[in-house]
């Protein structure tokens, strides 16, 4: 039932992992930002790709009872977030049914379900790629919107930390009267407890007006300016400074860690600290226990498990992670506790340490790899908190560790990121027999 030719009405039947509605249309499925299953909507078509309609509901004729009004008013179009449509309460509700399917489908059944955990709504993310975009005499910078690479025109972002997002206006102001601005794509925004810093990514030398410019901003926003000409390995501070460490505090347990703007921390701090609990309450007593942290990224795992009296072993496969988990060690009086290595853990090569008793996985979305089951054939341990950033991969390693007889004793969802489709999981398990 077309009521004009790029706008259609439409049953939305579910919602996918990435947050889009999803229709049959007449001739091809179609996937609808702003739409909700059970909802009668008027879409409008703004993309065609490979047999699949893209578009936006306009007006949603039929409204689920999960439907709020957004607060954001750049949603739906800036690719940031992709739920603001959704109560709250509903969004979990909707995260944690993802992971249920992922592990049906894979035939596992967890033996208890943890309530879905939330550490505050807004204000969250600690870290953002933001894209800046030249248009006549207007500057953008924001996130990509999600069905186009253009930049999405934002002031603020409510799911920013408020010192970041407020550092988006300015930073408009200030790329509007630099000569070079066309020839910046992007800026990458990192805070942690004691500062915040931008990676200013740029493809040709700056002009000095515009370094003069640089160096104004970094002393009226205090926010640490680095310069990138290309891969992160070229970061440099303005007038060729080297670049400062941010840290972040791990609340309970005391520890400070350390880590450059680029490097890999979870980006909303409050659920962080709630991971760490949880994983230190399924791992607990942790006195004298020997642990393997796989994927340790710069220790935010290790260390609180060395600080309950762990001894840890992490591999991780960056070597400037690797670098900053000794020195965050260092800086904690955990070096005796601790050992770091550098190892690709999807290789042949990399081995799992012998003697451990207890493993901790933190993977990328691709899971643990094919290691996996090999791992399982020597490590005779009987505990594994395994954190996971993507149902599918988890799903599927929870059913290698079911085979080599574990019991997924609990699992949850960790709403790491609010207001998008992002699922972070944590799955605690134990040896069956
Ligand atoms: C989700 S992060 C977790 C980091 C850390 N556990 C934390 O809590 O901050 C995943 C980590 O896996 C690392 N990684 C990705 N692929 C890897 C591989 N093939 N071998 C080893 N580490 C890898 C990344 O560098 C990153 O530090």
């Amino acid at each position: 039932m077309k009521s004009s030719p790029t706008e259609i009405e439409l049953d939305i039947e579910t919602i996918s992992h990435e947050g889009l509605g999803f229709a049959q249309t007449e001739t091809r499925p179609m996937h609808v930002r702003n739409a909700l299953p059970g909802e009668r909507v008027t879409a409008r078509i703004l993309k065609k790709r490979k047999g699949q309609l893209y578009g936006d509901a306009v007006d949603v004729v039929h409204v689920s009872k999960s439907r709020v009004s957004s607060a954001c008013d750049y949603f739906p179009r800036c690719g940031g977030c992709n739920m603001h449509h959704i109560d709250p309460r509903a969004q979990l509700e909707l995260k944690e049914g993802w992971l249920r399917n992922c592990l049906q489908e894979n035939g596992i059944q967890p033996v208890a379900w943890n309530t879905p955990q939330r550490a505050g709504l807004v204000g969250y993310r600690h870290k953002a790629r933001l894209g800046v975009r030249k248009v006549a005499e207007q500057v953008f910078v924001g996130f990509r919107e999600s069905f186009a690479s253009r930049v999405s025109r934002m002031d603020q972002c409510a799911v920013l930390t408020p010192e970041l997002s407020r550092l988006v206006k300015p930073l408009k102001d200030a790329l509007g009267a630099m000569e070079g601005a066309h020839r910046i794509p992007q800026i990458e925004l990192a805070q942690g407890d004691d500062g915040v810093a931008l990676l200013v990514r740029h493809l040709d030398p700056l002009s000095e007006a515009d370094l003069a410019s640089w160096r104004s901003f970094e002393k009226s926003t205090q926010a640490r300016i680095y310069l990138q000409s290309g891969g992160y390995d070229t970061l440099e501070g303005l007038d060729g400074r080297s670049m400062d460490l941010l840290h972040y505090t791990v609340k309970g347990s005391g520890l400070v860690l350390a880590f450059y703007p680029h490097q890999f921390v979870q980006v909303n701090f409050a659920m962080n600290q709630v991971l760490i609990e949880h994983i230190l309450a399924y791992l607990d007593p942790l006195s004298g226990q020997r642990v393997g942290d796989l994927f340790c990224g710069i220790g935010n795992l290790s260390l609180p498990l060395a600080r309950r009296g762990a001894v840890v072993k992490g591999l991780e496969f960056s070597e400037d992670a690797v670098a900053m988990a000794r020195n965050n060690a260092e800086l904690n009086g955990l070096r005796n506790q601790t050992g770091f290595e550098v190892c690709d853990l999807y290789a042949e090569e990399c081995e799992l340490p012998p003697d451990l008793s207890t493993l901790v996985l933190d993977p990328p979305r691709t899971g643990a790899g094919p290691r996996l089951a090999h791992w399982m054939e020597s490590f005779n341990g009987s505990r594994i908190a395994y954190v996971s950033c993507n149902p599918l991969s988890f799903a599927s390693d929870a059913a290698v560790l079911v085979d080599a007889g574990f019991r997924l004793r609990r699992v949850g969802v960790y709403d790491m990121f609010p207001f998008t489709a992002h699922v972070e999981t944590l799955g605690y398990f134990e040896r069956a027999i």
